[in-house]
């Protein structure tokens, strides 16, 4: 289960009912190319990609085990958490029309808040994508939804994600138990970024 962040911003109700329609009405096709928000026709596809543990393994809160079931569960939640704009799942698609990869963004508007998780196909990982594709998403979550604060998670061996999460400047804030849906606990690295930092940086 997704976790809120550490840090607990003060939020008007004007702010948080703002931040859910900006999820409700996102335009996810501006987060990338051949991005669409997870409908029932992609479970076959998704399903596909999940199965595959270089693509699932390293993430806590994915539907288990992977099956049409549980997944078409995930994602017509996930268009239930949209509608109420606290979250989104969205497929990447390759040329070919097939499920690519997938982001899930979780979305706490109480506090102002947001976090990530994500998956590319095995043989598209490792080609120096997932780098500038995070760095891209998170300025998109900061500036299309309106958060000003996200949080992130990963296994503390999983490498490749912690030097694209620390390449784009968020701040390691010691570690946590991340909470699997059967209730195990994986330890993870946690980091958190405020929208301001983020604009610093990047100089927006
Ligand atoms: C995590 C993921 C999105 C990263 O995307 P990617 O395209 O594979 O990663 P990149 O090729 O951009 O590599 C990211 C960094 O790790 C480094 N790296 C790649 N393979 C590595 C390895 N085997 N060991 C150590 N570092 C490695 C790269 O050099 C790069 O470092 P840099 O930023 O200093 O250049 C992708 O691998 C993936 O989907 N993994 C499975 C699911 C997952 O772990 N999701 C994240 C949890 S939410």
């Amino acid at each position: 289960m997704s976790a809120p962040p550490k840090t607990v911003l003060e939020v008007s109700q004007e702010e948080a009912e703002a931040i859910r329609q900006a999820v409700r009405t996102a335009d996810v096709s501006t987060l990338g190319e051949r991005r669409e928000r997870a409908e029932l026709g992609h479970v076959p596809g998704l399903v596909a990609l999940l199965s595959d543990d270089r693509v699932s393994g390293p993430i806590y809160d994915l539907p288990r085990p992977i099956g049409v079931e549980s997944v078409t569960r995930w994602v017509t939640e996930g268009q239930a958490q949209a509608l109420a704009g606290e979250a989104l799942l969205i497929v990447s698609l390759d040329a070919a029309g097939e499920v690519a990869g997938y982001s899930r963004i979780t979305v706490w508007p109480d506090r102002s808040a947001a976090e990530l998780a994500g998956a590319m196909r095995a043989d598209l990982q490792g080609r120096g994508q997932g780098g500038p594709g995070m760095a891209h998403s998170f300025g998109w979550i900061f500036e299309t939804l309106g958060v000003r604060l996200m949080c992130l998670t990963a296994a503390l061996d999983n490498i490749r994600v912690q030097k694209g999460i620390d390449g784009a400047g968020f701040v390691r804030m010691g570690e946590r138990d991340a909470v699997r849906p059967d209730g195990t606990i994986r330890r993870s690295v946690y980091w958190e970024m405020t929208r301001d930092a983020w604009r610093m940086r990047h100089r927006l």
